[in-house]
């Protein structure tokens, strides 16, 4: 049956002001596309770019596709090769957008809150374009998240009291920052592990900081994060970094995966590491999810996509 509680947003940027009765509405949603659900009829068309100024495999091709699932027109954009290299604003390149036509913009961008220029206007300012938000900085990743609460979802049926634990990378994570604040919000409880170096006192608010080996047999969820090298410009612990010795102490190797309880999963936004977060040869086993979070990504991406139409009022949806 579908769903008629259905949420609409003017933007899709954060997690943080979305209501607990939002996520299971965009969970059940999404769900719905995925069980083959009829999409909503568009009477109007509506352009969408995907602006990825940063490098991305799934998620610039999972919103490509939930866009073609929705029957959008899909306007290419390439950063290589724009105006941006000419000193454009990110501003300035949206008013081109929606000059031409362009009613949706799905942006992933290296600068933390990229989006606050796009969406808080000044009186002067005139903007009027839809930004989904792929990935700010280290900031927030709501599409990844979404997709996560979806997946552990499916899996378990609930949140609350459901122990998850986050580990690796956890202050260059924009993932980490949306799930620990979306699961706490759900009623799941939160646990970091990883290096104390790249964990940072403000998560305490979250949740407690363990040895990974005394997590290891208490989670329903662990979940893992990617080493980000590319945000550790000056950190010296990057100098000293050695894939052997993390995944070691930090990683999840066979010995901890025999030690995870019976219904226990793993889950990673990729991309991942090999036997550096994970063992390779554990990528594809029963209870690493890593293939069904990129197979809901696409269903909940349509759900937020859907979301933001209907609360820009595009192709004919109210
Ligand atoms: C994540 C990202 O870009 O933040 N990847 C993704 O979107 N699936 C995580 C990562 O790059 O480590």
């Amino acid at each position: 049956m579908e769903n008629l509680n259905l949420v609409s947003l003017p933007h899709f940027v954060s997690v943080e002001d979305l209501t607990n009765e939002e996520v299971a509405a965009l969970i059940k949603r999404a769900e719905y596309f995925k069980q083959g659900g009829a999409t909503p009829r568009l009477t109007k068309s509506v352009y969408v770019t995907n602006m990825f100024f940063e490098d991305s495999s799934r998620t610039h091709t999972s919103f490509e596709m939930a866009e073609r699932k929705l029957g959008l027109t899909v306007i290419p954009f390439d950063p290589a090769h724009s105006s941006v290299n000419k000193g454009e604003t990110l501003y300035d390149t949206s008013l081109v957008m929606n000059a031409l036509g362009v009613d949706l913009e799905v942006i992933r961008h290296s600068q933390n809150e990229y989006y606050d220029d796009l969406i808080n206007l000044k009186p002067h300012q005139h903007l009027n374009i839809g930004v989904i938000n792929a990935g700010d900085g280290s900031g927030q990743h709501p599409s990844q998240c979404m997709l996560d609460m979806m997946t552990i979802h499916e899996h378990f049926g609930h949140f609350k009291g459901l122990k998850v634990a986050i580990v690796g990378d956890i202050t260059n994570s924009r993932v980490a920052k949306s799930d620990m604040e979306l699961l706490t919000k759900l009623g799941a409880k939160v646990y970091f592990s990883g290096p104390d170096y790249w964990y940072d006192r403000e998560f305490d608010q979250y949740g407690k900081y363990e040895e990974l080996d005394q997590l290891v047999p208490e989670m329903d969820v662990m979940m893992l994060l990617r080493v980000q090298h590319e945000r550790h410009l000056g950190d010296p612990n990057e100098k000293t970094f050695d894939a052997k010795a993390y995944h070691e102490k930090y990683g999840i190797n066979h010995q901890r995966y025999d030690q995870l309880k019976k219904d226990t999963i793993i889950m990673h936004p990729g991309p991942i590491n090999h036997d550096v977060e994970l063992s390779g040869d554990l990528v594809e086993s029963d209870k690493c999810m890593f293939v069904q979070q990129m197979q809901n990504g696409v269903f909940m991406r349509m759900a937020m996509i859907e979301a933001v139409l209907r609360g820009r009022k595009l192709g004919g949806l109210a």
